[in-house]
């Protein structure tokens, strides 16, 4: 065996250690099927890491992703560390750890398996068919611009984007719409914000070198809006680090759940990949978490961080099967099920379907 790679493993808190325990069980499945080796280390971030250590991102967390192939990550926050400092949250950590390892790019697939048509909230007629890539611009803008302050009586934050960010994240995604149908759809709010308009003008210079690429533009408000009235008109979105978590969401619940969508946070080196729910603290521990997103977010780690595409492609098809053959965890339970499964069920269901 001499594919070998290693894999930092983030659990996290609320249900991330329950839905990141299934991705890896699927992952063993899958290498040993397809004949490489994973290796896994555990990481701490956000409020396992406060408790442990008292800070959000250890040192140890920072220089442990250094020697890792790719990271794993469930998701992190809760209800017990609400009151901290926002500095000291465990949010400002995932932020901290995102800047640090330089994942500027946050691809976010909406896709709607056909088998769950009946479980979004909008029309099937609407919904099928549906395949969007969000790609979030993820280290810049509101999350991260200087000055930012909390005052007495007045606090700010400040959207700045350079040149450099802009011309980067939208090379990203031109090259995304490339291996797509090249439509690519750039948002932002350029009747109102400088900010905006700079970020239109280079798209716009960008755009020059990806002929082959239809370029539009639309204003935020009105995308969240087509997004749910006729969602697939998109192809590709690129957008901005605070437009991309809002529409994220939005175009999330086209599938049905946002239980179901990874996403992987790729730049400068190793690359990030996660589910886009957060830690779901009022159902953790119960066994009742969706952990296909982060099984899916596991698939995407294997195609875009190690190249197994094979591995992938197998982990994608179990998915697949595993819900046309009827299983639901709780959260799409109610539509099309044969038969509703615990997060460990799910697990094992993929992980046998992913290795045959
Ligand atoms: C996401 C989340 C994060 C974000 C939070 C937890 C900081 O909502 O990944 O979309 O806003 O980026
Ligand atoms: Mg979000």
């Amino acid at each position: 065996m001499n594919r070998s790679y290693k894999i930092g493993v983030i659990k996290g808190d609320g249900i991330g250690p329950e839905i990141v325990d299934e991705a890896i069980k699927v992952l063993d499945a899958v290498s040993v099927a397809q004949g490489f080796n994973l290796k896994y280390e555990e990481l701490l971030l956000g409020g396992a890491a406060i408790d442990q250590t008292g800070v959000p991102l250890p040192e140890e967390t920072i220089q442990g992703v250094k020697q890792c192939d790719a990271i794993l990550f469930g998701a992190i926050g809760g209800p017990q560390w609400d009151n901290l400092e926002r500095t000291l949250r465990p949010e400002s950590g995932l932020l901290a750890l995102r800047k640090e390892m330089g994942t500027f790019a946050n691809l976010r697939p909406a896709m709607v398996y056909d088998e769950l048509v009946n479980a979004s909230s909008l029309k099937p007629s609407v919904i099928q068919g549906v395949d969007i890539m969000v790609v979030r611009e993820l280290t810049g803008g509101l999350y991260f611009g200087q000055p930012r302050a909390l005052e007495d009586d007045k606090a700010f934050n400040t959207m700045i984007y350079t040149r450099e960010e802009v011309k980067r994240i939208a090379i990203v995604a031109f090259d995304i719409a490339m291996k797509r149908n090249k439509r690519l759809c750039s948002v932002d709010k350029s009747n109102v914000l400088e900010v905006s308009q700079f970020w239109r003008e280079i798209v716009e210079e960008i755009a020059v070198d990806y002929p082959e690429v239809a370029l539009s533009h639309m204003y935020v408000d009105n995308a969240a809006m087509q997004l749910i009235r006729d969602p697939k008109q998109f192809d590709v979105i690129l957008t901005s680090n605070i437009f991309g978590d809002i529409l994220s969401d939005a175009a999330s619940m086209l599938s049905g759940s946002i239980g179901l969508l990874p996403s992987a946070s790729t730049g400068k080196g190793v690359g990030l990949f996660e589910p886009i729910h957060g830690s779901a603290p009022d159902i953790a521990g119960q066994g009742i978490a969706n952990p296909l997103a982060t099984i899916s977010s596991a698939s995407m780690m294997l195609r875009y961080a190690l190249n197994e595409n094979e591995a992938a492609d197998k982990i994608d098809e179990a998915i697949k099967k595993t819900l046309a053959e009827g299983y639901r965890t709780g959260d799409i339970g109610d539509y099309d099920a044969t038969e509703i499964v615990t997060c460990s069920q799910m697990g094992d269901i993929v992980a046998d379907y992913a290795s045959r």
